[in-house]
């Protein structure tokens, strides 16, 4: 589970990133994270895999507490988490094979293994024919098919993508959408930042909407029921 409780964050002197921060995310949900630029999004993520911390607050992920992590904890902790980005970060001179390698050869798996892993990752994004390709001369839809694999090599409990989708056509952008549900749905968290609503318009998953470093109320859990009390409301 990820809590934040009365979470805020300021930037050197810019104050209100976010401002007072009460959230709960569950594990295995699929949460998207909605609102214009500058609403808080990238921040509130950053908190997640605690890239930042809190300047007050408590944000709580899994086991971990910000308030008492020590920077070994905040490693061990990123290798439970895979982060997604909208540039995808590939190292541009390797190749596909290499790049989603190269965090399991940073944490000193077997060669074995780590071959037979991102074979088995390239192939569950599709991009398994191109295994020796540089990254470099990829389309950018198929590096955020490389960059989730690579997010996914060590298995994470959750996903959390940045805007997947800010530099990919409708078509790519669909691709790299259902390629995070299949995720969700082998039991995996996935937290998706995005302004692309007609992307996600006809998913059934729960939305939070920030603006100016607040989520707006009602967190507007989508689902059959909640839709039908509002038609009935609006009936009256
Ligand atoms: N490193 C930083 N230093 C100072 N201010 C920052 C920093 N990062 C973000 N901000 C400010 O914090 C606020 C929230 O930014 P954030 O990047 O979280 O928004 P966002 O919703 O992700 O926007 P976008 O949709 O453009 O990615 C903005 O006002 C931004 O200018
Ligand atoms: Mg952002």
């Amino acid at each position: 589970m990820i809590q934040f409780s009365q979470v805020t964050v300021n930037y050197g002197y810019v104050p209100g990133a976010l401002k007072d921060i009460n959230l709960q995310l569950r594990d295995g949900d699929f949460t998207l994270l909605i609102g214009p630029t500058g609403s808080g999004k990238s921040t509130l993520l950053r908190l997640i895999y605690m890239d930042i911390l809190p300047s007050s607050g408590t944000v709580t992920v899994d086991k971990w507490s910000s308030y008492r992590i020590s920077p070994r904890q905040i490693n061990v902790l990123r290798r439970n988490i895979g982060v997604v980005f909208q540039d995808f970060k590939l190292i541009e001179n390797m190749s596909v094979f290499d790049n989603v390698a190269l965090p399991l050869v940073i944490e000193g798996y077997r060669r074995k293994y780590i071959i037979r892993l991102v074979r088995l990752l390239l192939d569950e994004v599709n991009m398994l024919q191109s295994e020796r390709q540089q990254a470099s001369t990829l389309s950018l839809g198929e590096k955020q098919r490389v960059a989730i694999a690579r997010a996914m090599a060590k298995n994470p409990f959750v996903i959390i993508a940045d805007e997947p989708t800010g530099n990919l056509d409708r078509e790519a952008s669909r691709n790299v959408l259902s390629l995070l549900e299949r995720i969700h749905q082998n039991g995996t968290s996935v937290i998706m930042a995005t302004h692309d609503y007609e992307l996600i318009k006809d998913t059934p998953y729960r939305r939070i909407y920030m603006e100016n470093g607040q989520i707006l109320p009602p967190d507007r859990t989508f689902s059959p029921l909640n839709q039908r009390i509002n038609l009935l409301a609006d009936l009256q």
